[in-house]
């Protein structure tokens, strides 16, 4: 099968990875050239990581960078069977992709967003096919990250579900259905959680090393919620944080103004080397945040 993966960032990279390395020719587009570059670097160091652990045979690691073409083309991905869409969390931007997209792919494929808090169907309705429209939302890092929430909205057909499923578990994935509902099933919980982490840290209650140590060795999460807000990045954060907001109307999936002046302040997290820690030192320090 032919995958085409739009968006080469954090979770392009990670779920172009996981299709190559399941044996799919997989087509990674993305606007920004640097951007291609920097998910090239990071899936040869991802793929070196698995076989220095024993994950993959060195063979397999190899093959599966040569199943990978990057590409700024969007006609590229007119060969696809199946595109799943990883750009970022907004839905002017992604269905501007989608339109462009639908005008010029078979009438065989398959669409599938990565979203993590946008409606499935109102990307669907953006394309002359939602009944061939899915969600299929991996979780970051993929390469090491087992679930895909599989999303139907009301017009994906049984078909159309049943591939996502199938196509999950072939590349070596556990699936799970979600109805198309905001954040699914992991987000409507996660989401808010980390939420409540950033507004402690408003609130006075700890400092940014004892709120992750709290929920590290008090609650045996592998990250405390700052480092997960932190890797998951900001901006998307509190995109979905917002969209959520809209959907529930509730107070605490909304983005607490801290995360949004880290935001305007271009403190993204990880990937942009600084969010509520400093990634320029190594190890990272706290930031300090005007706290
Ligand atoms: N590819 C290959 N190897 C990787 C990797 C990658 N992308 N990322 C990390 N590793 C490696 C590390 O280098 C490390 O190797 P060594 O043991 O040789 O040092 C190994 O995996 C384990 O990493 P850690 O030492 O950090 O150990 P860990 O037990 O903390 O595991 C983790 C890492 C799986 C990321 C774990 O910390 C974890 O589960 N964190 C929480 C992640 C999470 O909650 N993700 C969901 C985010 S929300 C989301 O995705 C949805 C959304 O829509 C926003
Ligand atoms: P990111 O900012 O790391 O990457 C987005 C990439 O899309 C960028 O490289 C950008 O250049 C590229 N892009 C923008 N417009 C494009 C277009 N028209 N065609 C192709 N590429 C384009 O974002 P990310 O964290 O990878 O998130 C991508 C999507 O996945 C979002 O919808 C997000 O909500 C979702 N998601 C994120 C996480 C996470 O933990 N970060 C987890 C699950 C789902």
């Amino acid at each position: 099968m032919i995958v085409g993966v739009a968006g080469s960032g954090l979770m392009g990279s990670g779920i172009a990875q996981a299709t190559a390395v399941a044996g799919h020719r997989t087509l990674l587009r993305d606007t920004a050239p640097a951007q291609l570059d920097k998910a090239h670097a990071a899936i040869r160091k991802s793929l070196a990581k698995l076989v220095e652990k024993g994950k993959l045979i060195g063979e397999a690691a190899e093959a599966a960078q040569g199943r990978i073409e990057l590409t700024t083309e969007l006609g590229a991905l007119f060969d696809a069977d199946l595109v799943i869409e990883a750009i970022p969390e907004d839905l002017a931007l992604k269905n501007t992709f989608w339109g462009e997209l639908d005008r010029g792919a078979r009438s065989e494929v398959i669409f599938a967003s990565n979203t993590s808090s946008l409606s499935i169907i109102d990307m669907a309705s953006a394309t002359s096919r939602p009944d061939r429209f899915l969600g299929l939302h991996f979780f970051n890092p993929v390469p090491l990250m087992p679930l895909v929430e599989v999303v139907r909205s009301v017009a994906t057909s049984d078909a159309s579900f049943e591939f996502g499923m199938r196509f999950v578990r072939g590349i070596g994935k556990e699936p799970v259905a979600s109805r198309d509902t905001s954040g699914f099933i992991v987000n409507l919980l996660l989401v808010p959680y980390i939420l409540d982490g950033i507004r402690a840290l408003e609130n006075g209650v700890a400092s940014i090393p004892d709120l992750d140590l709290a929920m590290r060795l008090g609650a045996g999460h592998p990250m405390g919620p700052l480092t997960l807000a932190d890797f998951v990045g900001l901006d998307t954060l509190a995109r979905s944080g917002e969209i959520m907001f809209q959907e529930y109307r509730e107070s605490r999936y909304a983005a607490p103004p801290l995360l949004k002046r880290m935001v305007a302040a271009g403190y993204l997290g990880r990937k942009s080397g600084r969010g509520f820690y400093d990634y320029r030192h190594d190890p990272p320090v706290p930031s300090t945040l005007g706290l």
